[in-house]
């Protein structure tokens, strides 16, 4: 069993050192020569795929929060509105389908239960299908048009760390396809961000050769009964992941907010000593979210918190408020989910560990959940 964890003492720790992999391997043979995407095995027409007008996904637990993060970027590189559905609320809230929708499913095991049944649900609907999945031969890809695997290996620790990784960079190469199709400046932005991507391995590398602090820090929190997470555009679906890895590994109520949503509520949570984790976006991140998100740590710092800032290399405005700085490489502001919740990971990993928890088996959980 040791040889299978790859020398590491549980499986969630290797499968977070395993990310660089995960992501560089779904990248693997899905451009040619010149930077362009080409999807073999994407068995549906270009003529449909330049028809559609309206994406959803659907996906339920980590999956979902890698289709939130699949929003924000795939409606910023093809301009197609995207929604994102929990696929046990997508089958009972009349869900607006037709032939020019395309219905992204996101799904590990490709056995969920809830989401098979929405994709079952959108095909008799009419819409067009994808599935974005781990697992050769599972169900879900059977049941849809066509299927974008995801190259993570198989993950074994219940609680999802690689896939979640590979499947945001799935979403992101199917976006970057869809603004191919489109062509013009659209097809443009693809080649460029395929190239920063291809990047984003190594510095996935870079980053776990940096994680002992997070570590330290976990070991400390063994006591900790709440801990926040904050996060805008993207670092807001990150944030919740961040939450959802807490209570699944460690059995500690965590919530993930928008930064932006702090003074309609979640302020009055913040106390003295209470453990908030801020996703800083980059610097280089428009309309000024940056000191946005700066002034945000400020607020909560300034009523006790203790702030967990992640925030990019050379990115000194967080300094003067932050209680523990936690350095990601720089990326641009849509490829960084995929640097900003690795700390997280790791902080659950170690915060469970601290507790003396299974870690690749928490408790009441199930790796894939087959009954609705
Ligand atoms: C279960 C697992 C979660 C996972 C979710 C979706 O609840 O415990 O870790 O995110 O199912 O699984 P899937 O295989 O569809 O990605």
């Amino acid at each position: 069993a040791a040889a299978e964890k790859g020398g590491y003492a549980t499986f969630m720790e290797k499968e977070i050192h395993d990310q660089p992999h995960a992501v560089a391997d779904t990248l693997l043979g899905r451009t040619d020569a010149d930077g362009r995407l080409v999807l073999d095995e994407m068995s549906i027409s270009e003529e449909q795929l330049k028809a559609v007008d309206r994406i959803t996904i659907v996906a339920c637990g980590t999956a979902a929060y890698a289709g939130m993060v699949a929003k924000y970027a795939i409606e910023h590189w093809t301009r197609i509105p995207v929604e994102v559905a929990l696929a046990h609320e997508f089958r009972y809230c009349d869900p607006i389908v037709n032939e020019r929708t395309l219905v992204v499913s996101i799904s590990q095991s490709g056995e969920t239960m809830d989401t098979l049944m929405a994709v079952k649900h959108a095909r008799e609907l009419g819409a067009i299908t994808v599935s974005v999945c781990n697992t050769h031969g599972s169900t879900i890809p059977r049941e849809s048009d066509a299927v974008l695997y995801t190259h993570a290996g198989p993950e074994i620790a219940v609680a999802s760390t690689k896939a979640f990784l590979a499947q945001i960079t799935a979403c992101y190469v199917l976006g970057l396809y869809l603004a191919q199709l489109r062509g013009g400046s659209f097809a443009d932005d693809a080649q460029s961000v395929m190239k920063e991507l291809a990047q984003v391995p190594g510095k996935i590398e870079t980053l776990l050769g940096r994680m002992d602090r997070v570590k330290e820090i976990a070991g400390f929190m063994a006591d900790t009964r709440s801990v926040l997470f904050l996060g805008r555009h993207v670092g807001y679906p990150v944030a919740m992941e961040g939450a959802l890895k807490l209570k699944e590994l460690a059995y500690i109520h965590a919530e993930g907010f928008a930064a932006g949503e702090l003074k309609h509520g979640p302020i009055a949570l913040i106390e003295p000593g209470q453990p908030v984790f801020v996703v800083v976006p980059s610097p280089t991140s428009e309309h000024g979210l940056h000191g946005k998100v700066v002034s945000n740590i400020q607020e909560i710092r300034a009523r006790g918190a203790r702030t967990l800032v992640i925030a990019e290399e050379g990115d000194e405005a967080v300094e003067p408020f932050a209680d523990e700085v936690i350095r990601v490489p720089a990326t641009s502001p849509l490829l960084a989910p995929l640097l900003t919740v690795v700390p997280l990971q790791v902080f659950a990993l170690w915060l469970s560990t601290a507790k003396g928890l299974d870690v690749d088996q928490p408790r009441n959980l199930a790796k894939s959940v087959t009954v609705e």
